[in-house]
């Protein structure tokens, strides 16, 4: 589902050069619940923005379920992304001027989904928000604007569902919770990649790809075997 050739992405900051990803070659297949690792700065959310086409690498390409999306810049790929790949920013990114119920709407409404606002409040429910739907962004917690954001993801049903730190903002037990969701999106046959400098996390995947300084350091299954859900601790 995801292919990347030799990427690269340099960011020019006045006089400096900042090698964000330095030539990774990787490929993700149908299905997969993949945790890239690596501490702050390695360059995961700089990934996730190459394979979503939100930005575009400096070399390589890009092949996503089959599409050379690798030039033509985010305009051009904004149908593809909306029907194909569902991003959960680190920076939740909610619409600030609508609840959170009309945010989730807004991504079913996008896909042309027709009974979105039922969607809506599944998705809504299914993150343990059922009592939030009336709020607002600014009327709920980082956990809760979280969880929106998650809720907005899944609501799309795209084949690709990319999480930048899901459970950044959540205590322990909500984030296993979020994070039974979805790996039951992967078993659904959805590709699922979830970003993380928790180490822990890694444990429930079936392949960890461990980035430091822009370049992959590892990439296979968790060291010790794939742990069960109830097994994780931080
Ligand atoms: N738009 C940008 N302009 C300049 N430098 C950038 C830009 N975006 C990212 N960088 C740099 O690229 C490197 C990788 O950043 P990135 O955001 O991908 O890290 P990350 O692994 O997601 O970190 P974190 O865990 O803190 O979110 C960092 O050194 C960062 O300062
Ligand atoms: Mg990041």
């Amino acid at each position: 589902m995801i292919t990347l050739k030799h990427i690269s992405k340099r960011f020019d900051v006045g006089d400096n050069l900042v090698t964000a990803i330095d030539d990774i070659s990787l490929q993700i297949n149908k299905g997969e619940f993949v945790v890239v690792l690596g501490p702050s700065g390695s360059g995961k959310t700089t990934m996730l923005n190459v394979i979503s086409a939100l930005d575009n690498a400096s070399d390589g390409k890009v092949i996503i379920d089959g599409k050379d999306i690798s030039n033509g810049g985010r305009k051009n790929h904004f149908q593809f992304r909306r029907n194909t790949i569902s991003l959960i920013f680190q920076t939740f990114n909610l619409f600030p001027a609508l609840t959170a119920l009309e945010n989730v709407q807004f991504a079913a409404d996008m896909r042309g989904l027709d009974n979105s606002e039922q969607i809506a409040r599944e998705m809504l429910e299914a993150v343990g928000l059922g009592a939030r739907v009336g709020h607002f962004p600014h009327e709920l917690s980082g956990g809760e604007q979280q969880r929106v954001a998650i809720a907005r993801a899944l609501a799309t049903g795209n084949p690709i569902i990319l999480a930048d730190e899901p459970t950044g903002e959540l205590d322990f037990k909500t984030g296993v919770q979020i994070l039974q969701l979805l790996m039951n999106q992967a078993q659904e046959g959805k590709t699922v990649v979830v970003v993380t400098h928790n180490r822990e996390i890694s444990r429930i995947a079936d392949r960890v790809i461990e980035l430091s300084n822009g370049n992959i350091v590892s990439d296979g299954p968790p060291e010790s075997g794939k742990a069960d859900i109830s097994e994780l601790q931080w």
